[in-house]
């Protein structure tokens, strides 16, 4: 998602203090109606230990498949040791927008050459075949621009959408995800289309050896730096984290242990709550974002985090309190310009970014839909419902990444994080860290963690798990 004018990267912005003191300025009216979307630490740890359940569940053999969190064993066993070395090439398809990267590295650096290719509605929502055509012909187009064409270089996929993995260079889409909809690839190899797409244009010649996620992608690149990087999470258009776990606790992982003991696990986590588990945390507004989503009653979890919905949950409520006589009573065109308007995240990002008292990017995005005519109190109101949905995002996530560090047991672990709801909104990271520091308390102080942010991971990850690939594979010639 790209910076709006209003980002907190702008230079207006200044630095951010803590948005605390708007809990004072809030009409109380608004405060109570907003309950609903504050979780308590209580209601976050019963959605921990469900969580959890869903995590070993998705583990083990007998029960994954009927699990919601699929758990998929992604054949990454190891991380980077930083003596990697190539050049490779990069894909990375997650959202509208796809990236090609070239990739190289040497002497523990890593030099990075990328182009963005966006995809249009008709592609990312026609034929498999179209939007494969479309990838390799962009493919094409960047390795004529960088002089590669005539190179055979090793390239890695980065494919975020939930895929079971048959080894380290065969995905099998299980469905898509964030307004994707080429239903033909649904059941298929997504490397066979790739590659099928690049014989039918005959220009480049590529040597796929990794498709990955772009969770695997952000843990890998921080790893890279990082030795206890041991988790990667986006929270962008859409949402998942993965984790590093002892390959013996990941019971569908049948391949021989090339003896780190461990497997990264693409949790496919935004598939929680598909079957009703988290039905307890949903309001009014969860539901009909669902409804009217693309996949009516897929990706729960994903819906109330990721950047792709938090927009319209802030649109609805609002909505749904101006109907109620509880905001914006003095704009008598308040309601036909809420029901109209069309938000994304960004727009939270940008409202969140004022400084407390200060309306600067309130009124740049209320005039955006026609409302100038907005008065202190009701511009309070509207950041207060931001800071409501954003928070429970933050906090829903802290929970989840709590659980995968006490599962893990170790002392420190570092979270890799990219996307753009946790990389451009003024307050994620704080909120985030904050309410991890809170859920490991007690007895739980004794995990450490940091996050991280992994600019590029999706991108430079894919060129890594080629290259640990290759290294290993030396390795063990001897
Ligand atoms: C996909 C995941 C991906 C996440 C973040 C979700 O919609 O299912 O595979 O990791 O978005 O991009």
């Amino acid at each position: 998602m790209a910076l709006s004018k209003f980002d907190c990267k702008s230079k207006k912005c200044g630095p951010h203090r803590p948005d605390n003191e708007i809990e004072d300025l809030v009409d109380p009216k608004v405060k109570a109606r907003m309950q609903d979307m504050i979780l308590s630490n209580e209601t976050l740890r019963k959605e921990q230990e469900i969580y959890l359940d869903n995590v070993n569940r998705g583990l083990k053999k007998e029960t994954n498949p009927s699990a919601i969190i699929k758990c998929f064993p992604t054949y990454v066993q190891d991380l980077p040791n930083r003596t990697e070395t190539g050049k490779f090439l990069a894909l990375d398809l997650g959202g509208t927008n796809f990236r090609v990267l070239l990739i190289t590295l040497a002497d523990g650096k890593c030099d990075m050459q990328s182009e963005i290719y966006v995809i249009p509605k008709e592609i990312f929502t026609g034929s498999g075949v179209e939007l494969f055509d479309h990838i390799a012909k962009c493919l094409s187009e960047f390795s004529t621009k960088y002089g590669v064409q005539e190179e055979k270089i090793p390239l890695g996929f980065t494919f975020s959408f939930p895929v079971t993995q048959v080894g380290l260079t065969k995905g099998i889409l299980k469905k898509w995800t964030k307004g994707f909809k080429c239903d033909d690839v649904i059941g298929q190899d997504a490397v066979q289309y790739l590659i099928d797409a690049i014989k039918r244009r005959s220009d480049v010649d590529i040597d796929v050896v990794a498709i990955l996620n772009d969770t695997t992608g952000t843990l890998m690149a921080c790893a890279w730096i990082e030795p206890y990087c041991r988790i990667g999470l986006i929270v962008g258009t859409g949402s998942n984290a993965c984790y590093y776990e002892y390959q013996k606790n990941a019971e569908l992982y049948d391949e021989p242990d090339m003896g780190s003991g461990r497997i990264i696990i693409n949790l496919e986590m935004g598939a929680f709550g598909e079957d009703g588990a988290i039905d307890f945390i949903l309001t009014e507004e969860d539901k009909v974002v669902d409804q009217n989503s693309i996949n009516p009653g897929g990706q729960i979890h994903e819906k109330c985090v990721s950047g792709m919905y938090l927009g319209e949950l802030m649109r609805l409520r609002t909505l749904a309190m101006i109907k109620e006589g509880l905001i914006f009573q003095g704009c008598p065109n308040a309601q036909e310009s809420f029901e109209k308007a069309n938000f994304t995240s960004e727009i939270i990002t940008s409202i969140e970014s004022d400084h407390v008292n200060t309306y600067t990017n309130v009124k740049a995005a209320l005039s955006k839909i026609g409302i100038s005519d907005a008065d202190p109190k009701d511009m309070t109101s509207l950041r207060y419902v931001c800071r409501c949905v954003s928070r429970r995002s933050a906090h829903l996530v802290a929970a989840s990444l709590c659980v995968l560090i006490k599962k893990m047991d170790e002392p420190y672990t570092v979270v890799a994080v990219d996307g753009s709801v946790y990389k451009y909104h003024p307050h994620y990271r704080r909120v985030l860290e904050e309410k991890m520091k809170e859920l490991l308390s007690g007895e739980d102080s004794k995990y450490k963690f940091k996050l991280m942010l992994s600019e590029d991971g999706s991108g430079r990850g894919a060129a890594l798990v080629a290259a640990v690939a290759a290294r290993k594979q030396k390795e063990q010639k001897g």
